[in-house]
């Protein structure tokens, strides 16, 4: 069985990409600080697929812990990198932190690989990279703007990083995946997005205001040049995004990707607007959404999405959800949650 390092594989990304690994016969091992996660997402993970998934509490940022797990599972196939903060507003006011998390915590991922001769990386990037696009959809070989946000700068800084490392070892191989709008849970509601405090993200903050934990969903600006004029984005439900992982990881097994370092946008290729959730949410879930205009938020770009040849054409990825259906396993996931609090 293909062993696989999953860093942040407790994470809501990581966590759905843990049982599609296993699903398809990889033996994950997790390695998480549990910063921005919890231990118990294992016991949901556990109870889709019925057995056990190894995990190891390690911070990225330390050095030789990184690199003591690494050499104990040096048999691995790849690494799928998703540790990393992601929270756009507080790497405004945090910017070290997110450097030092992000940065260092993948240099030290790059070295666990390197001294274990594991090849193969698989990295969370984001659309992010690409700001304000000058025109849609985007490509990946859209230009990279100037980043609106540390975190935006990490993802940047990040891909730079291990083009630089792949240039300096012939055997290494990188996927870089920039990430659109994930959104969703799984079907069994057993693990979903667990945010902390109040979220900044769209679909948890209507999901809160459904269930009465908020009282209201403001929707951020009403005059963006859109079809409804509020702003567009490229939402993917997070189980199609875990299927593009597991595509990536056999293609770079294979050594049948082209570029040693490849990138691709995982986006459906569709945008929709705030209120095209919003009425989605309502839709699906018989619901009805408290919900007002308010002012724009800072640093939002109007509309964002992507052009998603690439990854359909090289890795065969195909989007199987749609946002009705992200939608509403959010909402299943959502109850759940409260029901178990
Ligand atoms: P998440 O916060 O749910 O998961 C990240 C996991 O990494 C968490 O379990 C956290 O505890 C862990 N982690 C963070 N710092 C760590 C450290 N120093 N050492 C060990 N573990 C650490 O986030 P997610 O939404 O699952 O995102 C996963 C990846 O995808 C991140 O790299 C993120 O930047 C990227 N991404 C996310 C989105 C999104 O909208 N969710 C979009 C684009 C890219
Ligand atoms: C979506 C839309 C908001 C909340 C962020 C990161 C990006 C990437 C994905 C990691 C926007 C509007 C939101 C609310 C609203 N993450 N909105 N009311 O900003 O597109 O992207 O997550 O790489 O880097 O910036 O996602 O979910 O915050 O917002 O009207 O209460 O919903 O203005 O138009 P965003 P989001």
């Amino acid at each position: 069985m293909k062993k696989v390092i999953v860093t942040g594989g407790t994470g809501y990304i990581g966590s759905h990409v843990i049982v599609d690994l296993v699903q398809k016969g990889y033996k994950p091992v997790i390695l998480d600080n549990l910063s921005n996660s919890e231990k118990s997402v294992l016991d949901g993970i556990e109870k889709i697929i019925d057995q056990k998934v190894q995990f190891a509490e390690i911070d990225i940022c330390n050095k030789e812990g990184v690199l003591d797990f690494f050499r104990t599972h040096n048999d691995c196939v790849g690494v799928i990198h998703f540790a990393a903060l992601k929270s756009v507003g507080e790497s405004v006011d945090h910017p070290l932190k997110y450097y030092q998390n992000n940065i260092t915590g993948l240099v030290n991922i790059l070295e666990g690989m390197k001294a274990n001769a594991i090849h193969n990386l698989i990295f969370s990037s984001s659309c992010t990279v690409y700001g304000e696009p000058d025109a849609l959809p985007v490509t990946e070989l859209s230009p990279i703007k100037p980043a609106t946000s540390p975190y935006g700068h990490t993802k940047q800084i990040g891909e730079e990083i291990i083009q630089s490392y792949i240039n300096s070892n012939p055997d290494a191989k990188a996927i870089s995946l920039r990430y659109f709008n994930p959104i969703g849970a799984h079907e069994s509601a057993h693990i979903g997005e667990l945010p902390k405090g109040v979220p900044s993200n769209l679909m948890p903050y209507i999901t809160q205001t459904a269930i009465g934990l908020r009282e209201c969903l403001s929707v951020f600006g009403d005059d963006y040049k859109t079809h409804d004029g509020t702003a567009v984005r490229d939402y993917i439900h997070v189980c199609d995004l875990a299927d593009a992982h597991t595509m990536a990881l056999e293609k770079i097994i294979k050594a049948s990707n082209q570029e040693a370092h490849s990138i691709y946008n995982l986006g459906v290729g569709t945008g929709y607007s705030v209120m095209d959730v919003i009425h989605s949410f309502e839709r699906s879930t018989s619901q009805k959404l408290n919900y007002k205009i308010a002012s724009r938020r800072a640093g939002d770009v109007s509309a964002i999405y992507a052009d998603n040849t690439k990854v359909t054409d090289e890795l065969g990825w195909i989007a199987r959800f749609s946002l009705d259906d992200m939608t509403a396993s959010a909402w299943k996931w959502e109850k759940s949650l409260r029901n178990r609090k």
